[in-house]
């Protein structure tokens, strides 16, 4: 008797699993595959079982059935996304269609999915212009369209998808300039519209109302105007950069206050003057190009990091000549002339670089100035105190205990 329940209750649980997804989802998620230009057979194959459910990429509202999210990104999907078998899917929430090869443009059934939270189409052959009823998408929290081939004006409908936490469309053909409703995405995290043909003032976007915000990224545009002030209040801001515009002013001493700011690329603008005592704790600054009158023209500003996140012993990639790490460890400096002060288990490379204080640093290069202890110190003339290192290499001279040298060393002290 226990038996035949048993045999009844493991044909039954499959078959109520298979009972769950809701049939016109099935159908539509079918007519889908059908509609493929590329990858459909291959989806057909992985796609089969009675409950849609169950299927590769797709997932269920545990209660009704029905199809909340969708996610085939890199399967080989070609030609124009078919949109009215998506709009089917009444109560998808999560599209993800990034690194296939559709085509065409957005269709416009898809701005009928008032529930969709997340819309990913990176990285694909899309092109046209964007439908300003992209405002209907309300619940938007997360919208991805870079590496495509959209262009033409950013729609300025942002005042009604005020949950997006995510806006990236980068590496498209975007022109006309920065749509003012930017400004009111007060979730955004990260803003990401690097390399488009994007124009105008900067300053149309107000970013005085986003206090989580911690990356922008408007790089390779042809944007103009001042830094904008309104950055001041991102405190959480990391990352900011602005590079390959067209910016003209100071570069402000506000920025020294952005705490948490680990990387600042300002470079190839037309930003001119001293850079302020407040970005001192900017380590590594290269300049070029000095004339008599306007020191500081163009600067390259690479990719810096501040001390504060040194000191947070967050392992830093540090490159360029002349970088200070007071005292961060399991730092990656390459360059010349960089100091460690008393980190330790940093790698260095190039030349002139100087350890003070650090342990278990690894030095390669030439020429550095080594005290401390267990470092890894190879090539040519350095001067190495501490103990416990190892030395190879040329011209070195050692002092100090418990030593391993090899090559030929010139002046070797102590044990
Ligand atoms: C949008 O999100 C809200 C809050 O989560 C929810 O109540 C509403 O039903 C969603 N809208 C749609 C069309 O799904
Ligand atoms: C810029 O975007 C174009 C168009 O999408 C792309 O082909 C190119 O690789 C991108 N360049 C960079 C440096 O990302
Ligand atoms: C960049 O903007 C300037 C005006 O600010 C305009 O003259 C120029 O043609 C634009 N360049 C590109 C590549 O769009
Ligand atoms: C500087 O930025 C302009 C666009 O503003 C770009 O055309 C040029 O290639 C950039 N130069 C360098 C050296 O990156
Ligand atoms: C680094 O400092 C040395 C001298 O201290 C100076 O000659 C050199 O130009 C500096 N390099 C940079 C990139 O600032
Ligand atoms: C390192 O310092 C030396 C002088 O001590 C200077 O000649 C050289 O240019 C500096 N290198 C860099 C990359 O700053
Ligand atoms: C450095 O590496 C040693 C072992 O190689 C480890 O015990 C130590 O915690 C590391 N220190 C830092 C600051 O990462
Ligand atoms: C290293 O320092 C020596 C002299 O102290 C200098 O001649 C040489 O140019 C420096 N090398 C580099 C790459 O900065
Ligand atoms: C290493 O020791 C020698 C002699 O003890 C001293 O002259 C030199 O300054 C020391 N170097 C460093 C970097 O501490
Ligand atoms: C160096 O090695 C010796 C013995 O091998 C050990 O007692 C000593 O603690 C080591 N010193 C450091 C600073 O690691
Ligand atoms: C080491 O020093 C000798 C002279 O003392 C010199 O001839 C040789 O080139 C040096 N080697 C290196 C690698 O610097």
């Amino acid at each position: 008797m226990t038996k035949c329940w048993l045999l009844l209750l493991m044909f039954l649980l499959p078959a109520a699993h298979a009972m769950s997804s809701h049939p016109d989802d099935l159908r539509a998620l079918r007519v889908f595959a059908g509609s493929l230009d590329g990858g459909g057979p291959l989806l057909r194959a992985a796609w089969s079982g009675a409950s849609c459910c169950g299927w590769e990429g797709v997932g269920c509202d545990g209660d009704n059935g029905r199809v909340t999210v969708l996610r085939l990104p890199g399967y080989g999907l070609a030609g124009p996304i078919p949109g009215a078998s998506l709009a089917s899917l009444l109560q998808l929430e999560e599209l993800f269609l990034g690194f296939n090869s559709f085509t065409g443009s957005i269709p416009e059934a898809l701005y009928s999915l008032a529930g969709l939270r997340k819309l990913s189409l990176e990285s694909n052959e899309l092109s046209g212009e964007l439908s300003p009823r992209l405002r209907e998408l309300k619940n938007l929290t997360f919208l991805d369209f870079s590496v495509n081939h959209f262009f033409g004006d950013l729609p300025d409908v942002f005042g009604d998808i005020t949950s997006l936490d995510y806006l990236v469309a980068h590496s498209n053909g975007f022109s006309g300039s920065l749509p003012p409703s930017l400004s009111s995405l007060s979730s955004l995290r990260e803003l990401n519209l690097r390399n488009n043909s994007l124009s105008g003032s900067i300053a149309r976007v107000d970013f005085s109302s986003m206090p989580l915000l911690a990356l922008v990224d408007f790089a390779a545009n042809n944007l103009s105007g001042h830094l904008p002030e309104s950055l001041v209040g991102c405190s959480a801001l990391k990352s900011l950069s602005l590079a390959n515009n067209h910016l003209i002013g100071t570069i402000p001493t506000w920025i020294g206050e952005l705490d948490n700011l680990c990387c600042l690329d300002l470079s190839n603008n037309s930003l001119v003057g001293e850079v302020p005592k407040g970005l001192t704790c900017l380590k590594g600054l290269a300049t070029i190009d000095r004339s008599a009158s306007m020191a500081f023209t163009n600067m390259p500003l690479y990719v810096k990091r501040n001390r504060r996140a040194l000191q947070q012993q967050q392992p830093n990639v540090i490159s360029g000549g002349n970088n200070t790490v007071r005292s961060g460890g399991g730092n990656v400096l390459s360059g010349d002339n960089n100091t460690v002060i008393s980190g330790n288990n940093n790698t260095l490379s190039g030349t002139n670089n100087t350890v003070v204080s650090g342990s278990n640093n690894v030095l390669t290069g030439s020429n550095h100035v080594v005290s401390g202890s267990n470092n890894v110190v190879s090539d040519t003339s350095h001067v190495v105190n501490g103990s416990n290192n190892t030395v190879s290499g040329n011209n070195n001279t050692v002092s100090g205990s418990n030593h391993v040298v090899s090559g030929n060393n010139k002046v070797v002290t102590g044990g």
